[in-house]
């Protein structure tokens, strides 16, 4: 091989080795950054009113029994009487709601933020922009209250009602049954969540009472009943 295209290889193969490199030490630490909960512990509370959010990661070893749905979906199986008297009450006001998620694994909520990263980085967003518009819509590794089994995201059975059928009927009447409307509209400020018309979250039935008629959203409701 002439001299001088051997340096041309061998520069070639510099470059392709520090790319690879940097690449593969890039997606290292995107892997740590991605796994990592955000915060602190969450203190344990009652378990229907443990607050995790952005600032509250769950405990480390938190236990959870599951109860499988008919679609294998699973929540903790505290919150499955009150889930299946809800949906029954729908279902006999012609209304046709299902759990499209409950419980998710730490594995499950990495694979939700990296397609959400993913779907921002194909819209042209830099790998900053992917992951702050990401955390508004998906909790950390760790700080989603789907880990705790006590959050589910509720939509319609669209061959028979309306999204907004469902999301309607739960805004108004899902605190008769112990959960709330996790991510208000008017509260995104405090939950650092965009409106989720969907997740709902259990609190027992007294909380939600007070949470629904007082207009507050769960960080609001913890923090007076701590002062
Ligand atoms: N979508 C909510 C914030 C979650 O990922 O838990
Ligand atoms: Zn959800």
């Amino acid at each position: 091989m002439p001299k001088t295209l051997k340096k041309i290889v061998v520069i070639l193969l510099i470059i392709i080795a520090a790319g690879a490199l940097v690449y593969g030490c890039s997606a290292i630490a995107f892997e740590i950054v991605i796994s990592q909960p955000s915060g602190e512990q969450a203190a344990l509370s009652e378990w229907n009113l443990i607050l995790v959010n952005n600032h509250y990661y769950i405990p480390k070893g938190y236990d959870v029994k599951l109860t499988e749905l008919s679609n294998g979906q699973k929540v903790d199986e505290r919150i499955y009487p009150d889930l299946q008297e809800m949906f029954d009450d729908m279902r006999a006001e012609g209304i046709y709601p299902f759990v499209r998620e409950g419980f998710r694994t730490a594995d499950e909520q990495k694979a939700i933020l990296k397609e959400f990263i993913s779907g921002h980085l194909d819209e042209g967003c830099n790998i900053f922009e992917a992951y702050d518009l990401t955390r508004k819509a998906a909790a950390a590794v760790g700080n989603s209250e789907h880990q705790l089994g006590i959050a589910v995201d509720i939509n319609a059975d669209i061959d028979k009602c309306e999204a907004w059928d469902v999301y309607n009927w739960l805004d108004a009447n899902a605190y008769k049954y112990g959960f709330i409307l996790r991510y208000p509209s008017d509260k995104t400020e405090i939950t650092e969540t965009i409106y989720e018309p969907w997740h709902y979250r259990y609190v027992g039935k007294e909380a939600a009472k007070e949470i629904y008629e007082e207009k507050l959203c769960l960080e609001e409701y913890i923090s007076r009943k701590q002062s």
